[in-house]
């Protein structure tokens, strides 16, 4: 299984050459694949704010990145206290976006290994191999998740199913293949998949853009719908498990993921289908007790009101909220590369997260 899901992993988003940061545009996706290099932090940050690079698992691994190009260049001033220095970019770095973890969470192993660095260690290649190292673990997370979260749908329902999803949560989200879309591409090679419906997510179009994309290009039956079609699709399509990936799980199994999330959850609820939640443990802050405390990012009203620079509303305002929190009693797993989580509650989390990781 671990070959073949290597085998499919054609698209990447992220890539570290010769000390320079190449992000694939997400904006331009589909139609256009251009990438863009960088060089500074705080460009890194920006690029991070404009989706450039987005999905909670590839903007830690960018600011990981973007971290080591601060380090460089505060290191080629010479200056002996560069590592004050170096706090401008961790701060311009962390206010790139506010509700995924793992942005924070890279960042704050990027300073342990700070911290650790011994004398005469060249400080500069051990950030290096600390980025190279949270960007080959998140590849590492998304083949556990994959194989653990296809052993569950095969549990409960053993014949070919369909799957709604939400957001963009594969190759172009992470280090590797993807979260979520790691589960339904290990699931689809089991033949436990007959057709894959991707919820269009508005407004950004992460699924009718991003995911529509990529499953395409491996040839797995895909439909486009609209968000609001969701409740209709699970009561005349099948549909068995919604999967979704997660941007910030709180210590009793709240979930925030991508906008119209929760809604989805509560609709699964009503019609009996099953959700699964699949994430690394970097998306899990034990540091929140639920997720009300969960920062929720609020984007320009724009990305509503205007569709390609064009604008389609009325003269009104708009409130642009681009994340929500599931409760975690509408779940019924969480998957992290540390292990399965049924039905999540605080206890369980805690579990949880006292394991080493299986892989
Ligand atoms: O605003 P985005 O596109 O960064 O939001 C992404 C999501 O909500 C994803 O579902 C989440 O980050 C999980 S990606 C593996």
């Amino acid at each position: 299984m671990r070959e073949q899901l290597l085998a499919a992993e054609k698209v990447k988003a992220i890539e570290w050459r010769d000390g320079t940061l190449y992000l694939l545009d997400q904006r331009l996706l589909p139609q256009q694949e251009v990438w863009l290099a960088y060089d500074s932090a705080a460009d890194v940050a920006e690029a991070i704010r404009a989706m450039v690079v987005r999905g909670a698992p590839a903007i830690g691994i960018a600011a990981a990145y973007g971290l080591v190009l601060g380090a460089r260049a505060r290191l080629a001033e010479s200056d002996p206290y560069w590592q004050v220095a170096l706090e401008d970019d961790f701060t311009v770095l962390a206010e790139s976006r506010p509700t995924a973890v793992n942005l924070f969470w890279a960042l704050e192993r990027m300073r342990e290994r700070l911290q650790r660095l011994k004398s005469g260690e060249a400080p500069l290649a051990a950030l290096e191999a600390e980025a190279v190292g949270i960007h080959q673990s998140d590849r590492e997370a998304n083949l556990t998740m994959a194989q653990l979260g296809m052993e569950l749908i095969r549990k409960h329902q053993g014949n070919s199913q369909n799957i709604l999803t939400h957001c963009n949560t594969g190759a172009l989200a992470t280090g590797g293949f993807g979260t979520a879309l790691g589960v339904i591409r290990a699931a689809y090679l089991e033949g436990l998949v007959e057709r894959v419906y991707a919820d269009e997510t508005r407004p950004w179009l992460q699924g009718s853009r991003l995911t529509a994309w990529e499953l395409l290009g491996e040839g797995i039956p895909v439909s486009v719908n609209a968000d609001s079609a969701a409740a209709h699709l699970m009561k005349t399509r099948g549909i068995t498990w919604v999967i979704v990936g997660a941007d910030r799980i709180t210590a009793n199994g709240d979930v925030a993921n991508k906008i119209g999330t929760y809604q989805l959850a509560v609709n699964a609820m009503h019609h009996g289908v099953r959700f699964m939640v699949v994430a690394p443990s970097s998306t899990i802050d034990m540091g929140l007790e639920n997720g009300e405390d969960i920062p929720i990012e609020e984007r320009d009203p724009r990305e509503l009101l205007e569709v390609g620079g064009q604008r389609i509303a009325a003269d009104v305002d708009a409130v642009n909220p681009v994340f929500d929190v599931t409760p975690a009693d509408l779940i019924d797993a969480i998957v992290t590369e540390k292990g399965v989580v049924e039905r999540p509650d605080a206890a369980k989390m805690a579990q949880l997260m006292c394991r080493k990781r299986l892989h």
